[in-house]
């Protein structure tokens, strides 16, 4: 089965909807999403939106605390780039019909009248929300739109395995080196399909799943990073993995954040004998960075052999504690913990993947007629370390830049290639899945233990060694048996462990999400980690 679009878009989080919408009034959209068009980390975003939307804030503060939270590792020119579109961003996203939270009329700060949040590391308050469920109005609006859209199709269940390149088509010779679009393989038929288009948008979201324990829903498998990899293109600072502090812990709870907007509005943490202990490691308290709180919560669970710290909003009022976090009072209540009388059993969990796909401004990749945005491309942006709520921003910004880029070239795109059908003639149904379930946990728990808050030297050669032995089983089983949705994601996941774990052996100093017990300190140059493929993919079987 073949299907031919003028751009295929690969995802259906903020970023993947965001490219889709500002594509459709001109051009045949297709939009794939794995699971169903709600399945990433869109849908769960908590906290909010950051954006300079008062007057008393500037675009300059904010780029400053981005600048900061980065640890020197930031490009200044995509920063700018992101933050001086925020507002414009943001009402769109008011223009579509998102429902952001506003302040009471006492309570307008220099006649905003929509109420602004605080996260760490921001010096203002600029986080847009709609509650502690920000990413839930902002998907149902955007999947809203595009389904209204006759331009757009949806396709849910639908796996992309891998970008479909020269080396896939009939007539390579009438291309230069360039995407044509990908290889699909729909769950509802059972069967690879091809998606040809003149341009491909990767939005697959982010890889955090590559850990035993996140904050992200199953989507995030960094799909789109290995096939964007396979294809030839460059991937930059995978070391730099984001830890939330705050997950909840308790048996019955699969994956629930619990918002750093809590610490912005007073919560605190507290360890043994309830002590405060963020006052310990660094004077901004419970709104340090990420890293510093997530690290120093490591450190004090190994320290004290606790299973969990505390996050505690009791001494706040009830009603003030419900209107803002409603949907974080109802699922504790759901499990026995009412947050407005107890304290909040919590971890750090992996929740973001700073580096990615290289891209430039207009989030063009090595390959031509390749975008890749949101969560799973590197723009320069976050550096060494995002800050609060800049993801949902980024994807917003890409989401527009890549849309621009393509309508600006749609003129000189040459129409979509002619693509060889995949070929299942030499493979056969698996006989032997547990290859796949044992393969996932393994490779989960061993980047937890020895890829995770704190790396040395020592953990990260024994996660590569574990790394390169899976990884030799997987291709092998990808050779012989037909392809499933649970083999693509771990072949993913495997290319995309072994990219964070070279990635992570290449940095020798502990900068921003990557510390390191053998080399404490900062290199005095802060320098990019970027890894080149050698030569262009193996992707995918082909006649
Ligand atoms: P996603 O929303 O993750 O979407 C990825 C899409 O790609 C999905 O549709 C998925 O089905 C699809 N996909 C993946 N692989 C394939 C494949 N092989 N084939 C087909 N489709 C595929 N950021 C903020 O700025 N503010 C917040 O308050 C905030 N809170 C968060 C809370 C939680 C619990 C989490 C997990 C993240 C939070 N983040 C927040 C981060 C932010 O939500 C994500 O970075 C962002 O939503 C990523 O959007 P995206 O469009 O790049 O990808
Ligand atoms: C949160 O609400 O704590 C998550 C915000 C983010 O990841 O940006």
């Amino acid at each position: 089965m073949r299907r031919t679009y003028d751009v295929v878009i690969v995802g259906s989080g903020a970023a993947g909807l965001t490219a889709a919408l500002k594509l459709s009034p001109h051009l045949r959209v297709a939009v794939l999403s794995k699971g169903e068009m709600s399945g990433g980390s869109t849908r769960w975003a908590q906290g909010g939106i950051a954006a300079v939307l008062k007057a008393s804030d500037s675009i300059q503060s904010h780029i400053d605390d981005t600048l900061v939270a980065g640890a020197g590792l930031c490009s200044e020119d995509a920063v700018r780039f992101v933050v001086e579109r925020g507002q414009r961003a943001i009402e769109s996203l008011i223009n579509l019909g998102v429902e952001f939270d506003r302040s009471a009329p006492e309570h307008h700060e220099d006649g905003y009248d929509y109420h602004l949040t605080r996260e760490g590391g921001h010096s203002h308050r600029r986080i847009i929300h709609a509650a502690d469920a920000t990413g839930k109005a902002v998907q149902k609006t955007l999947n809203q739109r595009v389904l209204d859209e006759p331009n757009i199709d949806v396709y849910e269940q639908h796996v992309a395995i891998d970008v479909i390149t020269n080396r896939h088509l009939k007539n390579k010779a009438s291309y230069t080196d360039q995407a044509h679009g990908v290889y699909v393989l729909n769950m509802k038929a059972g069967r690879v399909e091809t998606f040809s288009a003149r341009s491909t948008i990767i939005a697959t979201g982010g890889a955090s799943r590559v850990y035993l324990y996140s904050s992200n829903p199953d989507a995030s498998t960094g799909d789109g990073i290995a096939m964007a990899w396979r294809s030839g293109c460059r991937v930059t600072n995978m070391e730099f993995n984001q830890f939330h502090p705050t997950c909840l812990f308790h048996p019955d709870a699969k994956t629930f954040l619990i918002t750093e907007a809590m610490r912005g509005e007073g919560a605190f943490l507290r360890g043994v004998d309830d002590e405060r202990f963020m006052l310990r490691y660094d004077e901004r308290a419970e709104l340090a960075p990420r890293d510093i709180v997530a690290r120093a919560i490591d450190s004090e669970m190994k320290r004290t052999g606790m299973d969990n710290v505390w996050l505690d909003i009791t001494h706040k009022d009830a009603d003030f504690v419900i209107s803002h976090f409603p949907n974080i009072y109802r699922h504790c209540l759901g499990l026995g913990i009412d947050i407005t009388r107890e304290k909040i059993p919590v971890v750090p969990a992996a929740h973001y993947t700073c580096g990615g796909i290289h891209v430039d401004q207009m989030a063009r990749s090595d390959l031509d007629h390749l975008y890749a945005i949101g969560e799973c491309a590197h723009t320069g942006l976050h550096g060494a370390n995002r800050m609060a709520s800049n993801s949902l921003l980024e994807c917003l910004v890409t989401g527009n830049a890549a849309a621009e880029d393509i309508l600006d070239r749609q003129d000189n795109s040459p129409p979509p290639a002619i693509a060889r059908n995949w070929d299942e003639s030499k493979v056969t149904d698996s006989d032997e899945e547990v290859v796949v379930s044992h393969n996932w946990k393994e490779l989960r728990r061993f980047m937890w233990d020895y890829v995770g808050i704190v790396r040395t030297d020592k953990r990260l050669a024994r996660a590569k060694r574990r790394v390169d032995l899976l990884a030799g089983e997987i291709q092998e089983y990808y050779g012989n048996f037909r392809v499933t949705a649970d083999l693509l994601e771990l072949r993913n996941l495997v290319t995309v462990a072994d990219l964070i774990v070279r990635s992570a052996q290449q940095r020798r100093e502990s900068r921003g999400l990557h510390f390191t017990a053998d080399y404490p300190d900062l290199a005095p140059d802060a320098l990019e980690t970027t890894l080149i493929p050698f030569g262009r993919a193996i992707a995918g079987r082909v006649e």
